[in-house]
């Protein structure tokens, strides 16, 4: 397997980069991407750690050497929020940066599945759908939003108020990935809340990014949680691309349109990438309705990435 990670000497790239150095199949290949000059030196430094996974560094004129051949591209790459900033604020950069990348996929490694983290994610995977259309290559199977951080959150955050170990708690998260359009299913968890537990988690998993940002008071934003989801999304993935098709996540991709175009559901994956999109069951009432308030919002985030290529 070789996987690509864009933007690979960021906060989110260095976390990611290293789980994957420490934890890819062995005899992995990671090709590390950024327009930053470090780059070669992170790759250096990763390649240090005694794993069989090969680390190069490409620095911004070798784009398509690091693509070459890849079978995963996870795409870190653009600015983070600062506080009092909305995911949505940083879309005249990150929308730009993340078609070029894309197109760059396009032209060197069309077949890969790719990973999108850069916000704001509920756009720029739009973007990325009709980048690849308009190359001609565009699969809905292989591009995913990386939502996993909203998992990982709530899993974390359910725990500390059951007083439970986070690995034996699980929360399905649907949605996008922003605001009230990150929509927890409490009800699916199999433990019990009161209303007002129900409503201040919600919230806080809604939030939890911000949380972060306002903690790093202008230093950024989530990046090494974000480095732990990424790695646990790119993992699985790789899993599923070996042959192991029992694997699920929950992911934003292209669904039939039901709820929105891209909508977060749990996904079994497989040798293709996406290999089945599951049904995410029934809702309860709170979270029936808080999915009918955000869907105008989730679909106007959406419309704005796929006319920024028009
Ligand atoms: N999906 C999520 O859950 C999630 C969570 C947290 C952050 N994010 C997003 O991830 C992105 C990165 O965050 P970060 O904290 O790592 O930021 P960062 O500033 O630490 O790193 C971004 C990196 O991207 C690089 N870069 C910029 N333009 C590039 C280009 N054209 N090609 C390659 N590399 C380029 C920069 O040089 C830098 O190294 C942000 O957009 C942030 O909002 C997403």
């Amino acid at each position: 397997m070789k996987v690509a990670v864009l933007g690979a000497a960021g906060g989110i790239g260095q976390a990611l980069s290293l789980l994957l150095k420490t934890q890819l199949p062995v005899g992995s290949e990671l090709a590390l991407y950024d327009v930053a000059p470090v780059v070669p030196g992170v790759a250096v430094d990763l390649s240090h750690i005694p794993t069989s996974v090969k680390v190069t560094g490409y620095g911004k004129d070798d784009l398509s050497t690091a693509l070459v051949g890849s079978d995963v591209v996870l795409i870190p790459a653009g600015v983070p929020r600062k506080p009092g900033m909305d995911r949505s604020d940083l879309f005249n950069i990150n929308a730009g940066i993340v078609a070029s990348l894309v197109e760059a996929i396009a032209d060197n490694c069309p077949n890969a599945c790719i990973g999108i983290i850069t916000n704001p994610v509920n756009t720029t995977v739009a973007i990325a759908k009709k980048v690849l259309e308009k190359k001609g290559v565009y699969n809905k199977n292989k591009l995913f939003g990386v939502t996993t951080l909203d998992v990982i959150r709530a899993e974390t955050f359910v725990a500390e108020i059951h007083g439970k170990n986070p690995s034996e708690v699980t929360v399905p998260v649907i949605g996008g990935h922003s605001g009230t359009t990150i929509l927890p299913l409490l009800s699916q968890t199999g433990l019990s809340f009161t209303d007002e537990q129900i409503e201040q988690l919600t919230k806080r998993i809604q939030n939890a990014g911000t949380e972060v940002v306002e903690a790093k008071a202008g230093g950024g934003s989530a990046t090494l949680s974000m480095g732990q989801a990424a790695a646990r999304f790119c993992l699985s993935l790789v899993k599923a691309l070996q042959g192991d098709n029992s694997v699920v996540e929950y992911t934003y991709v292209e669904t039939d349109g039901a709820d929105a175009l891209f909508f977060a559901h749990p996904v079994r994956l497989g040798t293709n990438g996406v290999e089945e999109i599951l049904s995410y069951g029934e809702l309860s009432d709170y979270e029936a309705s808080a999915k009918a308030a955000m869907l105008d919002g989730l679909k106007a985030d959406i419309q704005l990435g796929l006319d920024f290529v028009k």
